[in-house]
Parts: C-alpha cells; sequence; structure tokens
C-alpha cells in the first residue's frame, strides 16, 4: 500500500561536482534538490578534484532548501567506494545511485553507506537512497531492488542510458519509454516512492519542456531531473498540482466529510460522482500541495 509523500523532489538538478560556479549558482535557484555529481557530467580526469569540490561545497555552500544529493559512480567502475568515503564527511541528504541494476549492488551501497554513518558519527539511516533505473535487467528485478534497502525513497528513470541499453530509438515524442516510465511510476507507487522522470537535454526549448512536463505529471511522475536553471521554475510548478486542482480537492474533502455525516458512500459534486478513490485521489493531491510548500 502506497504511502503518501511527504518529500517534495520535484525539479532535482544535475551539477557538475567539479564546477565551483555551477554549484554556488545552483545553490541558489530553489530548486527542491542539487545533484552534485561525480558520475557522467564529470570526465574520467576530474573525478578527484570533483570529489574534493563536492566535500567542501557540502561543508561550506548553503543550500537553503534545497536536498543536498550526490551521485556517486557506478560500483562496476570501482570508483563507488572511493566516492563515498569522500563525500560522506559532508553529510549529504541523499546518495544517488547509478546503474541500480540489481538488489545486490543496491545492498552493497546501504552497508557502505551504514558503515560510514557509524564511523563518521552520522545519525544511523540519516542518509537516504535514490536509484536510478537505467537499463533492461533493472526493469526486470525492480520489485526486488526495490525491497533492497530502507534508505530508498525515491527512483530516477535514465532514459539516456536506458535506450543505450536496450537499442530503443529515443524519439522527441518518447513513445518508446512508455512502457518503461509507466513501470517505474507503478513500482514507485507501490512502495511510496518519488517518481522522478527523465531529463530534457534541450534547454533552450522551453515549451518542449513544458509539454514532457505535462505528460510525466499524467504518467504519475512526481518531478523530474533538470540539468540547467532554465528549467528549474518550469517543472517545479509543472510537479505541483494547480490553485484549481487544490481548490477542487478541498471541496471534494468538505463534501466527503457532509456525506459521511448522511451516512452515504457516494454522493454527487458538480454533476459527477465522488466515492472513496475520488476521496483518495483529492488527499494525495493535497498532501502533494503541502509537501511543495503550496499550502500549509
Ligand atoms: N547548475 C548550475 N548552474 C548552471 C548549470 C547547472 N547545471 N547549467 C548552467 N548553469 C549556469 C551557468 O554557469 C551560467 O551561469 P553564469 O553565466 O553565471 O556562469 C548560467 O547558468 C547560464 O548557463 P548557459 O550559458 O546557458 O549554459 P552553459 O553553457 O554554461 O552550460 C551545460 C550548459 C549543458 C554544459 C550545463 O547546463 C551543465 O553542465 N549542465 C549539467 C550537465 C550534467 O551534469 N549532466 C550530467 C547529468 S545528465
Ligand atoms: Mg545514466
Amino acid at each position: 500500500m502506497a504511502g503518501l509523500i511527504s518529500r517534495a523532489r520535484r525539479a532535482l538538478m544535475y551539477v557538475p561536482g567539479n564546477d565551483e560556479r555551477k554549484i554556488t549558482k545552483a545553490a541558489g535557484l530553489n530548486a527542491d534538490g542539487i545533484i552534485l555529481d561525480l558520475e557522467d557530467g564529470v570526465s574520467a580526469n576530474r573525478k578527484d578534484e570533483a570529489r574534493e569540490g563536492i566535500l567542501k561545497a557540502l561543508q561550506e555552500v548553503n543550500f537553503g532548501r534545497s536536498e543536498r544529493l550526490v551521485r556517486i559512480n557506478s560500483l562496476a567502475s570501482g570508483r563507488a567506494t572511493g566516492d563515498l568515503l569522500a563525500v560522506m564527511p559532508g553529510k549529504p541528504d541523499a546518495i544517488l545511485v547509478p546503474k541500480a541494476d540489481s538488489a545486490a549492488i543496491v545492498q552493497e551501497i546501504d552497508s557502505l553507506i551504514t558503515e560510514m554513518e557509524r564511523d563518521l558519527d552520522i545519525e544511523s539511516g540519516r542518509t537516504a537512497i535514490i536509484l536510478t533505473i537505467e537499463s533492461a535487467r533493472a526493469f526486470l528485478d525492480l520489485q526486488e531492488i526495490c525491497r533492497s534497502s530502507q534508505r530508498v525513497e525515491g527512483l530516477v528513470f535514465g532514459a539516456e542510458d536506458f535506450t543505450a541499453d536496450t537499442g530503443i530509438t529515443r524519439t522527441l515524442d518518447a513513445r518508446e519509454l512508455l512502457y518503461a516510465r509507466s513501470q517505474l511510476v507503478m513500482h514507485a507507487a507501490a512502495f511510496g516512492f518519488n517518481a522522478i522522470d527523465m531529463v530534457q537535454t534541450n534547454y533552450s526549448d522551453l515549451a518542449l519542456l513544458e509539454r514532457e512536463c505535462r505528460e510525466g505529471s499524467e504518467l504519475g511522475f512526481t518531478g523530474k531531473q533538470v540539468i540547467h536553471p532554465a528549467q528549474v521554475e518550469i517543472v517545479q510548478a509543472a510537479f505541483t498540482p494547480s490553485a484549481k486542482l487544490i481548490e477542487y480537492a478541498r471541496r471534494v474533502m468538505e463534501a466527503a466529510r457532509e456525506a459521511m455525516k448522511e451516512g452515504k458512500g457516494a454522493f454527487s459534486l458538480d454533476g459527477q460522482m465522488v466515492d472513496t478513490p475520488v476521496i483518495k485521489r483529492a488527499e494525495k493531491i493535497l498532501a502533494r500541495a503541502r509537501a511543495a510548500g503550496a499550502i500549509e
């Protein structure tokens, strides 16, 4: 049974870990999350520099209300342990695990974090894990992967690696990705996780971004990865329930209370039937609006 999402993760923005200027810029954008990147946004000969830059940023930069995430390199790369050793003293809020292809991978990352939390006197279990699902294997084992660690709070769809892995041809309207995106949303919903949609790499076509946000939101995603400051506000607005929707959800809840007093299970509102699932949807809309800070 899905829990209600308590933490808003609408726009999660990547910043290369070795780019101090961009890190400083990112901290002032009011994004729900900043992903300090050690993986594909950083070239192989800048990885050490990025580890140092990220630790320094975690210790010195004020990220305001933004969650501080670090994307480490994959376990298969051989760099993951060193990445964690380098950044954990900065107490990141969450670790973004790329190429989370199996439960064993996630369990291994979980135990490394557990060990380091202990050694560094960090409150046990404080560090969340967000998983990037970006291979065919990961989708086959997704249920097991979702169960593999208590720390997991979100699933991220890695469209580019996924199409590279599967040989699926990437098109502009992304219809070829519908099945995978829906699979991811379904698992996230079942486990009460955030579901975070793919990156739109074209950061100059904001109308395209807006359309893709709307489609993602309709599919059930709760947020989206972004790569450029211009994308943050559009994404956060698109994944916040609109004022009209909030108003409707409140009226449903109010009418439901009245109906309950009168002992009615189903009742009518604006000429439409309202019953338990509609009330549940209204509750979720209000919970999302609350998490996003749109209502008290
Ligand atoms: N985080 C923080 N600031 C960013 C940013 C990001 N991801 N992307 C751009 N900016 C800043 C730029 O530094 C610039 O600020 P400045 O003028 O004060 O220096 C401003 O936003 C406008 O940027 P712009 O000139 O339009 O783009 P750019 O050429 O500097 O950068 C990219 C374009 C794509 C290289 C850059 O957006 C980027 O590095 N994105 C992240 C890529 C990434 O991490 N990919 C891996 C995960 S998919
Ligand atoms: Mg990837």
